[in-house]
């Protein structure tokens, strides 16, 4: 019998099971960069397994801190963070090495090597659970490499397979980028605004395969975008955060138009306050020229 990729999907032994146990969950989460700045502040929520989430909110507003805190990236100042279970703000090196192999992040500049086969950037996804360093295709085991074959099929590039990634365009970049984190077969994937330089064709090429991974994989997706009308059409649940603060959490199942507007008022629109401290910023540089 051949595995499908789907087959790696099952919950891990010990895995919370119950449906509603959520895979994501926050406590008065803050986190103090310095004197009065704050990356996120006083953060509670709980986001559903196999549910897409998308983090809504202007430039500085805490949407990258939020992703890095749930993959242990950063560790909170205060508040406790649960992701699948485990207190992650608190787990020592491998068992933290462990849970971020069931969280897959993708970015916005994909972070490929661009002088690598596309197919052996793929097979780097599964560096984490191989011994020893890898140098070249050859190096990775024979079903590793059949498997980001597979992979690279479910996000319609085999053909690309032996290109260097450099020759690709930047929706393909950013495909290869999610086969490779799909070689981690994770749970989780967060992805920090992952089409923010892309064309809108392209954009929605990669929210329409992320919404096909949640369906295939029941993936728990959370994302930073930017573009109110991109997360409405994606997500379940959009939250905006402002300075740090949630300002807005709400399914999007049954939005009017009207609601839209407000959703795009709360978190797109720069507040007198912000626009002022803009201001101030670039009169600061001015005058140090
Ligand atoms: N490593 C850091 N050191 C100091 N301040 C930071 C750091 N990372 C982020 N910040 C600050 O935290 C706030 C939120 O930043 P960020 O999460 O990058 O916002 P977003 O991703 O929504 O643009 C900003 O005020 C930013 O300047
Ligand atoms: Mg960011």
């Amino acid at each position: 019998m051949t595995a499908s990729p789907s087959d790696h999907h099952r919950p891990a032994a010990g895995a919370p099971s119950a449906p509603d146990h959520p895979a994501i969950s926050l406590r008065a989460v803050t986190k103090d960069f310095g004197p009065g700045v704050k990356g996120l502040d006083e953060v509670s929520l709980d986001i559903a397994p196999g549910s897409i989430t998308v983090l809504l909110g202007l430039s500085g507003s805490g949407k990258s801190t939020l992703l890095r805190h749930l993959n242990g990236l950063q560790r909170p100042t205060r508040g406790r963070i649960e992701v699948l279970g485990e207190a992650v703000g608190e787990l020592p090196g491998p068992a933290l090495r462990r849970l971020r192999r069931e969280i897959g992040m993708i970015f916005q500049d994909f972070g490929l090597v661009g002088a690598m086969s596309v197919l052996e950037n793929v097979c780097t996804g599964r560096l984490g659970s191989l011994r020893g360093p890898r140098m070249g295709l050859i190096m990775y085991p024979r079903a590793v490499r059949l498997e980001a074959l597979e992979q690279l099929e479910r996000v319609g590039l085999a053909d690309r397979a032996h290109q260097r990634a450099d020759t690709l365009s930047g929706g393909q970049q950013q495909r290869v980028a999610i086969a490779r984190s799909l070689m981690q077969h994770p749970r989780i994937l967060l992805a920090d605004e992952p089409v923010a330089s892309l064309d809108p064709v392209s954009s929605r090429q990669i929210l329409d395969l992320l919404q096909r991974l949640r369906e295939e994989d029941g993936l728990t997706v959370v994302t930073a975008l930017h573009q109110v009308d991109l997360a409405l059409d994606l997500a379940d649940r959009v939250i905006g955060l402002r300075g740090g603060r949630v300002v807005l959490d709400r399914s999007t199942t049954g939005l009017s138009p009207r609601d839209a507007a407000r959703i795009y008022e709360s978190v797109a629109t720069p507040t007198t306050e912000e626009m002022e401290s803009l201001t101030d910023m670039s009169t600061l540089t001015a005058a140090r020229r």
